[in-house]
């Protein structure tokens, strides 16, 4: 297997350098699902089976994918998704992946339980970044976080809903990753045939989760730090406290970790600025279905009210032009940024979107299209996709009616015009 930058050619290229290079207990606790991993698996798998329809001897010359997320133009729509521990994937690897980001044009989103601060990644960029938000019991901890992420600039709150108490993940038990690592044997011999990772976690003071450690009550060391959280993620938190964080806020929210249609409609319903349609890459709720089949239900409910996004199972841009082609209007992706971190710092995450972002552009023209924006579900092979409920079950009145707001983007002319069909 090389380990030259430039031969990646895919996201699983990066996945087994990362593999190599990342401590065991880091690698898995990014490369795995909780229990029995099915949900995990299937939101990569229900991607593959969704069949793309060639298209030939069309004008493929001056493509662009370029889009907006909430407002902000982004290179493709596509934004790095908070994920914990990243500095631990990586020496400083939430400021790498921040620089990443900023460099390819498209937004990164900082985590509650991230190594690097808020402060810390906004002194070492220069584009606003997006926060993260984990809702703690102690409120006045997270009054503050809110207050930190608003004096740092931040240009998004990212709610996660799904999160309330922890899935399980076998491998992070067998390894003995808790909050604070175990140093026991197995784990101590793996970290001893990762030097490079070792050299550059030596060479950093970035090793603990700096936000948290000396601004949660009485957190000022790791030992500390592993009791307050195994007690402190708020498993009463419920929708009446959104309206008290975005009014907190005051700024752009989206709501991540939705998964139901009614759960989208009471999101719409409490200000969303974006949902994100996402089972958390498979880490919470085992046997629940893949977000690309969750997806056509939510946009069905919901899509022509707020921006609907999608993550969990993305691996390449084949993956996000087939959910844009349902209906999703931008995505997030964290293990094939991981990966990329894992492998080759900084330039291993520009390197995942660099590949992506070829992926999406040439499966596109190859689909027929030349922009983003005109690509609808006629790039996808009927019967190889989900469809909502309510297509399911619609009439052939509706059906008619459905296939013309596609088609016009507006609602059929009242029946008095006589019909279209
Ligand atoms: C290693 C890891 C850590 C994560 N930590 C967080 C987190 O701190 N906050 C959060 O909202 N989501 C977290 N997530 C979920 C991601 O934001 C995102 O929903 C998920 O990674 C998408 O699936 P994908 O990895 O298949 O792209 C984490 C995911 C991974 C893989």
């Amino acid at each position: 297997m090389t380990h030259d930058l430039h031969k990646m050619t895919c996201i699983e290229d990066l996945r087994q350098v990362a593999q190599r290079k990342v401590p065991k207990m880091f690698f898995d606790y990014v490369d795995s699902g909780s229990w029995t991993e099915s949900t995990y698996r299937e939101n990569s798998s229900d991607f593959q089976a969704i069949k793309l329809r060639q298209k030939v001897l069309v004008d493929m010359d001056k493509r662009s994918l370029a889009s907006k997320m909430i407002g902000q133009n982004t290179t493709m729509p596509l934004a790095l998704a908070p994920t914990g521990f990243t500095g631990m994937i990586c020496a400083d690897g939430e400021i790498l992946a921040a620089r990443a980001a900023e460099k390819f044009g498209v937004p990164f989103t900082l985590s509650t339980m991230s190594i690097c601060s808020i402060e810390d990644v906004a002194a070492n960029t220069t584009t606003p970044f997006w926060f993260q938000l984990y809702v703690m019991r102690d409120r006045e901890f997270m009054r503050n976080l809110i207050r930190r992420a608003k004096e740092a600039q931040c240009s998004a709150l990212v709610l996660t809903a799904d999160l309330q108490i922890m899935g399980q993940r076998h491998r992070d038990i067998k390894n003995g990753l808790s909050h604070v690592i175990r140093p026991t044997l197995p784990n101590l011999w793996d970290l001893a045939r990762k030097p490079e990772w070792l050299m550059k976690m030596a060479n950093t003071n970035r090793r603990e989760f700096r936000n948290i450690v000396g601004h949660a009550k009485d957190v000022h060391d790791l030992h500390a730090f592993a009791n307050w959280t195994a007690q402190q993620f708020d498993p009463t938190l419920s929708w009446t406290d959104v309206a008290e964080i975005k009014e907190l806020w005051g700024g752009k929210l989206i709501i991540k970790g939705i998964l139901d249609p009614e759960d989208a409609e009471k999101a719409v319903q409490y200000g969303a600025d974006a949902i994100v349609v996402s089972n958390h890459g498979g880490r919470q709720l085992d046997g629940a279905l893949s977000s690309i089949r969750a997806l056509p239900d939510i946009v069905s409910a919901v899509g022509s009210q707020t921006e609907v996004w999608l993550d969990s199972g993305i691996r390449s841009g084949q993956d996000m032009l087939k959910a844009w082609a349902l209906g999703a209007r931008g995505f997030m992706t964290g293990r094939a940024f991981l990966y990329g971190l894992g492998a080759f710092g900084g330039e291993g995450v520009l390197r995942a979107l660099e590949i992506m972002y070829k992926e999406m552009d040439i499966s596109m023209a190859l689909t027929g299209h030349r922009h983003l924006q005109n690509v609808g579900r006629d790039i996808l092979v009927k019967g190889t996709y989900p469809i909502s409920e309510r297509e399911q079950n619609e009439t052939v009145e509706q059906k008619r009616r459905r296939i013309y707001e596609e088609l016009y983007g507006w609602p059929r002319a009242s029946l008095r015009f006589g019909t279209m069909w």
